[in-house]
């Protein structure tokens, strides 16, 4: 069938505004229909023999895993290692008995992803793959392949597979944990009431759009942007840098907030925009600090946030975007959506080709 652009502009901004049906589709396939109990289903893996997670993947598939990083090893207090593809066979990494691996890719064709399962076929205790076409070669070569569920995405820069990445790894994280005695059936209960809430906080930052635009507007006239952000929210920074370089041809880096100060910082004066990806959490007054840093030197700071945080922040803040609240394990989810319009947006102004990004494919088949 035809893909249409269904009154859109632009394929990446229907693929945008997609996301809250996709993770709903995502959570019909791995939880039961009110969403109480986990179905996911992963023949063979048997989490309490898990030793270690090797994840491997590359561009925006790498950055899902990162967010998987965090959780697995969080809540599932299981170590992960996480490799870009290019590099992963290279380095000749050891395989501990009981390694899972993981490899991630929208396409199921990525030539360094597929040459890394090749390498670790046979060396590693089981082979998963989190896929979005269940015939793709990395799903054939797997042992168990996890659809994401995110329909056909055309547009070369990824949005809906990414969050389609990281709702189907939450689910996996959950799992985990629960079977290997992390997570007692209270707090399974309570993480996946916040799961629920997901496709609507989504949608609601789905229609800050026209805050974002005007955002974007003033960030495609700078010509390097900074993304920060710590913790889970520090791959959103990563996410948030690559999508802004790939259709606006802004150079962008993404950081950990608390890496400023080691070299980035001296790319700051003021034309140079700082976009802060911080939810409020424990440590946000760290992040303020970041900010006063980068605002002492005149840096503008574009801060997405809930509505405590920006309040905490205080003032000097060149302009905010105050996302919903959210609970603290769906932010890396939900803060993709103003990362990838700010980066649509910016590329609107900046005049370039949004779904065709020049020197960009959207399956790399060569290594
Ligand atoms: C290309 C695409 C990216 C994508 C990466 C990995 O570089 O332009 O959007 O993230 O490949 O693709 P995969 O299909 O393996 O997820």
């Amino acid at each position: 069938t035809r893909i249409e652009k269904a009154g859109y502009k632009h394929f990446m901004m229907k693929e945008i505004a997609e996301q809250p049906t996709v993770v709903d589709a995502v959570f019909d396939a791995y939880l039961t229909p009110d969403g109480d109990a986990i179905t996911m289903d992963l023949p063979g893996v048997d989490f309490t023999k898990v030793s270690r997670v090797s994840i491997v993947a590359c561009g925006t598939a790498y950055y899902a895993g990162l967010v998987a990083k965090y959780w697995f090893e969080r809540y599932a207090r299981l170590p992960v290692d996480l490799d870009v593809a290019s590099e992963f066979r290279y380095r000749e990494p050891p395989f501990p008995d009981g390694t899972l691996s993981v490899f991630v890719s929208q396409s199921g064709e990525t030539a360094d992803t597929l040459a890394a399962l090749r390498y670790s076929d046979g060396k590693a205790a089981k082979i998963v793959s989190l896929v979005n076409s269940p015939e793709s070669s990395i799903a054939r070569e797997s042992d168990v392949a996890v659809a994401i569920h995110a329909g056909v995405e055309v547009s070369v820069a990824s949005t809906k597979a990414f969050t389609a990445m990281l709702a189907t790894f939450v689910v996996m994280v959950l799992k985990a944990a629960v079977e290997r005695g992390e997570m007692d059936a209270d707090t399974l209960a309570e993480r996946l009431t916040d799961l629920r809430k997901l496709p609507g906080l989504m949608s609601h930052a789905i229609s800050i759009d026209g805050e974002l635009s005007k955002a974007a507007r003033k960030v495609a006239q700078a010509h390097d942007v900074l993304f920060l952000g710590r913790g889970q929210m520090f791959p959103l920074a990563l996410e948030g840098a690559l999508k802004l370089k790939e259709i606006s041809y802004l150079h962008a880096e993404g950081y950990a907030s608390g890496e400023l100060k080691h070299g980035p910082i001296a790319l700051v004066d003021k034309e140079t925009p700082t976009v802060v990806l911080a939810p409020h959490d424990g440590l946000f007054e760290k992040t303020v600090s970041n900010m006063q840093e980068v605002m002492a030197r005149g840096g503008r700071v574009l801060l997405i946030s809930d509505a405590r945080a920006i309040a905490q922040a205080g003032g000097g803040v060149w302009r905010t975007i105050t996302m919903p609240d959210a609970p603290e394990l769906i932010q890396p989810i939900l803060y993709a959506i103003p990362a990838q319009l700010l980066a649509y947006h910016a590329a609107i102004a900046k005049g370039t080709d949004v779904d065709q990004p020049r020197n960009l494919a959207k399956s790399v088949t060569v290594e």
